[in-house]
C-alpha cells in the first residue's frame, strides 16, 4: 500500500468511528418510552385530554407551560412563562423544584442523562 492510500485508509476509518460514535448517541424513543411507563406514567397520561395526577402530556414538547386547558395547575407552573422545548424540559427533568420552584409535581428528578434524551425523544413523538 502507497503512503497515500494507508492515510486514506486511515482517515476513512477514523470517519467510520465518529459515525457510530454519533449513532451511539443519538436519542432512543423507544427505549424513552419505557422510560416514560416507569416514571411518569402514573401521573401522566400521553392520550390528548385525559388527565391524571398531572396534566396530559400529550404534543407536550413545544407547548407553553401550564396550558392544558382542564387542568388545575399551581400558580408555580402557570407563571412559570416557560415553554417546553426540549432544552428547557432536559433541566426541568433533571431537578423540577429547581426549575418550577413551588411545582406541585412530586417527582425528584431524572438524573441519568441518556434517559433524559430518550425520554424527551419519547415525548416529542406523542403529538
Ligand atoms: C407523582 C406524580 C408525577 C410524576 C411521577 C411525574 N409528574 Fe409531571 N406533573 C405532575 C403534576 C401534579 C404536575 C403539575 C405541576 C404543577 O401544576 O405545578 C406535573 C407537571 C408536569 C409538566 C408540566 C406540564 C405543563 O403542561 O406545564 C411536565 C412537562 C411533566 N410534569 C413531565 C413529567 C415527566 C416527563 C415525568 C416522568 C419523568 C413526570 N412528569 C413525572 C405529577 C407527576
Amino acid at each position: 500500500m502507497t503512503t497515500t492510500r494507508k492515510i486514506a485508509a486511515v482517515a476513512f476509518l477514523a470517519l467510520a468511528a465518529s459515525c457510530l460514535t454519533l449513532l451511539a448517541a443519538a436519542a432512543d424513543p423507544e427505549a424513552g418510552g419505557k422510560v416514560f411507563k416507569i416514571q411518569c406514567s402514573a401521573c401522566h397520561s400521553v392520550t390528548e385530554g385525559k388527565k391524571g395526577i398531572g396534566p396530559s402530556l400529550f404534543g407536550v414538547v413545544g407547548r407553553k407551560a401550564g396550558t392544558v386547558s382542564d387542568f388545575h395547575y399551581s400558580e408555580a407552573n402557570k407563571g412559570s412563562g416557560l415553554n417546553w422545548d426540549e432544552a428547557t424540559l432536559d433541566r426541568y427533568l433533571v431537578n423540577p423544584r429547581a426549575v418550577v420552584p413551588g411545582t406541585t409535581m412530586p417527582y425528584a428528578g431524572l438524573k441519568n442523562e441518556t434517559q433524559r434524551a430518550d425520554l424527551i425523544a419519547y415525548l416529542a413523538t406523542v403529538k
